[in-house]
């Protein structure tokens, strides 16, 4: 769905709004119920387009899966699981990167499956190296499919093994758990991601059964179990999507309530939500992040690993960074191409500059090399509105919030995108007084 929404924007945002479970957790959790052959039930599960997507996944692999909307809860019963072809999986899975999840379960499930070339925003390469490297290593024999995609098998099982990330990827520490908790003996996993959606993974599987150890130098023990049952489980609540909302209430001089957020997730943004001159108040049941008035200040910022500042807050954030006053300088870290949505805001009054130098000081993979990953920013700059095309799931939110917070009116085209990994979006921004309206909405 291609849709464009109409956005007269300069009004402030104020209002309630309700952040539902995590998108970077609720379809590793969908997976992880495969690795049981009895059903499990998740919570505070989101209306999102990924959780479709992984919905549709489990299905083609025989799974019977059902969602209640209203209750955000979500069953799976994965009783009878079969191999399904790789096209259908490919087409299904669309621009997701999820499939490439479901090699230790259905290795553990059917001792084979078939992964299509997988998508995901352009934000980089988006390579799949770790995984695969970690497959083999377990004893997975990979071969490339000639019409695309791979075929993974692993008649003798798997193997427990050490395995030490090049970088913390979120994605190939999943895979590692997944496919560690039921190989036969101990997985050593050093250099681990510790994201607080790796840690919620990890309390399912601890629930369903697994032995699991995080150290506090990033290293996560695994100790291969023989039976895992189902879970029921709570979803942790979605860090980016309530920092991408209070984002916005910066940008547009508002005052929002994000009912779900919590603060531990959130430290490291709100430490910086504060210095850039927002405020926000923490209650029992979410956080209110509101602009106090007056002038926003000017910050340096380096994203990073957690408990670093998160690579998927950082596109909402330059937004409110253009109306900051003074220089702001932004060392993207952990993609090499995350700033290809500031073009957009340029042509709507923003001065931002790209840089291959690293404008930084954290070690970086991308100094020196082509990519165009550290931003100046120079405001206050007024923003008028225009038509744009959105990038990706992040790039996008943030050309919606440029739209709000610019002066006259804009349209924004590929919006579908947005759903992704924010549940009703649009009947929120209305909830929060934007003058929002869905003008062309082609199939
Ligand atoms: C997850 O992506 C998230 N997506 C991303 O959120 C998030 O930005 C990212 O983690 C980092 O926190 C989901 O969870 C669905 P990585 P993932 O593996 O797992 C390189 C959003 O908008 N790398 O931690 O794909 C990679 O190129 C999305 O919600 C390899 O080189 O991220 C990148 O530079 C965007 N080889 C770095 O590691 C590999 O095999 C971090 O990637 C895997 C990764």
């Amino acid at each position: 769905m291609d849709s464009v929404v109409r956005v007269n924007g300069g009004k402030a945002l104020s209002g309630r709004i309700h952040v539902r479970g995590a998108k970077n957790f609720v379809p590793k959790a969908m997976v992880a119920a495969l690795l049981s052959d009895k059903p499990s039930e998740l919570r505070n599960v989101p209306q999102i387009s990924d959780v479709d997507i992984v919905s549709g996944l489990l299905r083609l692999h025989g799974v019977e899966v059902a969602y209640d909307v209203d209750r955000g809860i979500l069953t799976i019963d994965p009783t009878l699981v079969t191999s399904a072809q790789v096209e259908a999986v490919g087409e299904h899975a669309g621009s997701s990167r999820i499939p490439i999840l479901f090699c230790g379960p259905l290795l553990h499930r059917l001792g084979q499956a078939h992964i299509p070339d997988l998508g995901g925003c352009e934000i980089g390469g988006r390579p799949i190296d770790f995984h695969l490297r970690i497959l083999e290593e377990f004893g997975a024999c990979i071969e490339k499919q000639e019409g695309g995609g791979i075929h993974i098998s692993a008649p003798k099982g798997l193997e427990g093994t050490t395995i030490r990330l090049p970088y913390p990827s979120v994605g190939a520490t999943e895979q590692t758990l997944l496919a560690a908790v039921q190989a036969r003996g101990k997985t050593e996993l050093r250099g681990a991601a510790i994201e607080p959606e790796i840690l919620d993974l990890i309390n399912v599987l601890q629930k369903m059964g697994a032995i699991i150890s995080v150290d506090i130098d990033r290293t996560i023990r695994i100790e291969g179990v023989d039976h895992l049952d189902g879970y029921v489980h709570r979803a942790l609540p979605d860090r980016i999507e309530a920092a991408s909302w209070a984002s916005a209430a910066l940008a547009t001089r508002g005052d929002i309530f994000v009912e779900g957020a919590v603060q531990p997730d959130m430290t490291t943004f709100l430490n910086v939500f504060r210095k850039v001159g927002g405020a926000f108040e923490v209650h029992h049941d979410g956080i209110r992040f509101y602009h106090p008035g007056g002038q926003l200040h000017s910050i340096a910022l380096e994203t990073n690993v957690h408990p670093g500042f998160m690579t998927d807050w950082q596109q909402p954030l330059v937004v409110a960074l253009t109306q900051a006053q003074g220089i702001s300088i932004v060392h993207e870290t952990v993609y090499e191409n995350r700033f290809g949505f500031t073009k957009a805001l340029n042509q709507m009054g923003a001065q931002i500059q790209l840089y291959r130098e690293c404008l930084g000081g954290l070690e970086c993979r991308f100094g020196q090399r082509n990519f165009f990953h550290s931003a100046v920013i120079l405001g206050p700059t007024p923003l008028r509105g225009a038509d744009i095309a959105i990038p990706d799931l992040r790039g996008g939110f943030s050309h919606l919030i440029a739209a709000l917070a610019a002066s006259g009116t804009s349209h924004v085209s590929g919006i579908g995108m947005i759903s992704r990994g924010y549940e009703n979006f649009i009947g929120k921004l209305r909830a929060l007084g934007a003058d929002i309206d869905l003008i062309d909405r082609s199939e």
